[in-house]
């Protein structure tokens, strides 16, 4: 039995208040649905205050990205040890935003998803195609390519540090969803993807969550598919009431 997460991924959203705000607000809202891992991922600067403010509850804080290299200088850069000096034991990496917008490849992936493992940290790890691969039929290789190249040298061992998020990028903050079937599809190919390269056992046992436009009103039909683990929320994660109804999907 894999375990369920559900991960809010805050992106550039909420001052240090609102910081403070929204966990308080969470925290009203407990207890969650047994055995479901709750995360959030605050912006940077909020970390340490949310790794304060949710000591006293099971309430995860992860971080959005981190830079591949150990210290130096990387002007406005955040390495591995900086987060875990603050308490923090997960990281995604690979967000599409970071890839789009911040022009991360899968070569700098594989170096960022090194480092981490390297240095202890758990890794979410997103990739998922754009609509134009999707339309070209090229949706199903596109992804096992991000997951070869980016996760270039994993061991099968160091898979127990890594949370995978299939977000297909036309579905992230457009409203549109995939539909359960398309997720429990792309799901299913990520499974027999980590078969060939690794092994059965590997498949069964790494975490896949979905994301893209995620929402109370569709996350129990999405969740219940076979194959899909949990959600990787953007928007849905920035009212408590509605984040806590996802998670209890
Ligand atoms: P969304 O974002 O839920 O707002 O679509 C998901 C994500 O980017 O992780």
């Amino acid at each position: 039995m894999r375990k369920r997460i559900v991960a809010g991924n805050w992106k550039m959203n909420n001052n240090a208040q609102q910081t403070q705000e929204l966990i308080q607000g969470l925290k009203t809202q407990q207890p969650y649905k047994e055995g479901v891992e709750v995360i959030i991922a605050p912006t940077f600067v909020n970390l340490q205050a949310a790794v304060q403010a949710t000591a006293d509850t099971s309430i995860g804080v992860a971080a959005q990205n981190m830079h591949q290299a150990v210290s130096g200088a990387y002007t406005g850069e955040i390495s591995a040890d900086m987060l875990k000096s603050i308490g923090i034991d997960t990281v995604i990496l690979g967000h599409s935003e970071r890839r789009s917008y911040f022009g991360e490849t899968d070569q700098l992936l594989a170096e960022k998803v090194a480092k981490a493992l390297d240095e202890g940290l758990r890794i979410i790890f997103c990739f998922g195609e754009e609509l134009a691969d999707r339309e070209a039929g090229n949706h199903f290789s596109l992804v096992s390519q991000q997951l070869t190249e980016g996760l270039k040298g994993v061991t099968e061992a160091q898979l127990r540090q890594i949370v995978l998020a299939y977000e297909p990028v036309w579905a992230i903050g457009t409203g549109v969803t995939a539909s359960p079937e398309q997720a429990q599809e792309m799901h299913e190919h990520i499974r027999k993807h980590f078969t060939e390269y690794y092994s059965e056992a590997a498949a069964q046992a790494i975490i896949i969550l979905y994301g893209g436009s995620v929402k109370p009103a569709n996350a129990a039909e999405i969740f219940g598919k076979p194959d899909v683990d949990g959600g990787l929320i953007g928007g849905a994660s920035l009212k408590a009431e509605d984040f806590a109804a996802i998670i209890n999907a």
